[in-house]
């Protein structure tokens, strides 16, 4: 592994985000003996892109559709980081080569299904040979996924099995048009209705009806008595709990369990004035907005007035941008600990770029200290091959990333 050219290959470094990867890669680099390059399907972008940047990096090119291309690319590196999205598009090829040539891959990925179909071909494979698979290192879902399990080990540390962790956000940010194209990709797709499965990225495991009824996902508003204001539904949960969970799932079989019947949820935090209010208009807002995309004709009426790929908040909005993930663990004897991670940057570019490139970086430089050791493979999760080595980089980074006991 160490003999090949490059520690890491940043594919899709043309698009919105990939640009801003390239952008933090430079910095984060500068002073390190990192050798990595920029890849995609067009050179003049790419080249472009380095140009503007001013970074003296070698080009490669592959379009994702090429295996034979993709593969010349991921047999010369340790590490493969991915934005060309939506992921179930541009991809399948890249993984198939990553578990091939044992190259390490991380992404951005919140497309749960495409995940399922990782899982199901490659997880094998890439456990028996140390190979790590791992999708959704971006704000989906590393705040919940490691925040989580943050805060079950720090219960641990207390002595006390957890029993539930709930995160709540707040951000501010913009939104691009390749998330965007992800989404609606999903609902042209016939896997769209996996998404409500509670368990969709678990190992396959028979569920009790009340263990299904104690995950479904949250429909409406509530009043949050550990909060003491509204919360409503969180539009990323059908990603980021089934992360949480697949987390959870694995940790169990390497036995490092959370706790017996622990249980994940997550919500949007609202504050006063008028937070029951907002709460009840966002669930709203969002059960429209998921009425129209299940319709094929609305959905085409919405396309060309929405963002499209390539395209995304402004540098002022994502200066300006910010998130705050809350996160409050119930041991089994009623004890409480509160996670906090928050940073300023836009959610879905500034700190998915942090995310992302500090997970590479992870897989990089700290190969010896990550979870489970250097033989641990598999499709795994930001909190199961990543784990403290990520949090510490953030916090490095300039995250905050703190637990306390209440
Ligand atoms: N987890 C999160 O929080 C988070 C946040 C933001 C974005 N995302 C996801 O990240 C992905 C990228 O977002 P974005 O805003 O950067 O989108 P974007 O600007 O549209 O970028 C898409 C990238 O895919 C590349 N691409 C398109 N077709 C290709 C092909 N056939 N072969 C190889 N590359 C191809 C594009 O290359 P060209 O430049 O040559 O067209 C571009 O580099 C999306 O899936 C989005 O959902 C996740």
């Amino acid at each position: 592994m160490f003999n090949r050219p490059y520690d890491v290959v940043l594919y899709g470094a043309s698009g919105f985000v990939g640009k801003q990867t390239v952008q933090y890669f430079a910095q984060q680099t500068a002073s390190k003996p990192i050798r990595w390059a920029i890849a995609g399907r067009n050179r003049q972008k790419l080249e472009a892109v380095r140009e503007a940047i001013g970074v003296e990096v070698n080009v490669l090119v592959a379009d994702s559709q090429d295996q034979q291309a993709v593969d010349d690319i991921v047999a010369q590196t340790r590490v493969l980081l991915t934005t060309a999205g939506p992921f179930a598009l541009y991809g399948n090829a890249l993984v198939e080569a990553c578990v091939r040539f044992k190259t390490h891959y991380v992404d951005i990925t919140g497309e749960t299904p495409w995940i399922r179909t990782l899982i199901d071909r490659y997880h094998t494979q890439a456990a028996s040979d140390g190979t790590r698979i791992i999708p959704c290192c971006g704000f989906d879902s590393v705040p919940s996924d490691l925040g989580t399990y943050l805060v079950v080990r720090h219960l641990q540390q207390l002595g006390v099995a957890c029993q539930t962790v709930t995160a709540y956000f707040q951000a501010y940010g913009g939104l691009n048009g390749g998330t965007l194209a992800s989404g609606l990709n999903l609902y042209d797709s016939d896997q769209s209705a996996q998404v409500s499965d509670p368990f969709l990225l678990n190992p396959s495991a028979i569920r009790t009806p009340d263990e299904i009824t104690r995950n479904r996902d949250p429909q409406s508003p509530c009043f949050d008595l550990d909060l003491n204001t509204w919360v409503a539904p969180f539009f990323m949960g059908a990603v980021n709990t089934r992360v949480v969970r697949r987390s959870c799932a694995l940790y169990e079989q390497w036995q490092e369990p959370y706790g017996t019947d622990f249980t994940y949820q997550e919500y949007l935090k609202f504050d006063e004035p008028w937070a029951w209010l907002k709460a009840t208009g966002v669930t709203t807002g969002l059960a429209l907005l998921t009425g129209v995309l299940q319709q094929p004709p609305l959905r085409s009426l919405l396309q060309p007035l929405l963002p499209q790929p390539g395209s995304g908040p402004s540098e002022q909005t994502m200066n300006e941008g910010w998130f705050s993930c809350e996160l409050i663990g119930t041991g089994t004897d009623g004890r409480q600990v509160r996670g906090l991670m928050r940073d300023q940057g836009d959610p879905g570019n500034r700190a998915t770029v942090k995310f992302l490139c500090e997970s590479a970086l992870s897989l990089v430089l700290q190969t010896e200290e990550l979870p489970g050791g250097e033989g641990r493979g598999g499709v795994l999760t930001p909190a199961t091959g990543l784990g403290d080595v990520l949090a510490e980089r953030l916090r490095q980074a300039g995250m905050s990333l703190d637990v306390q006991t209440i």
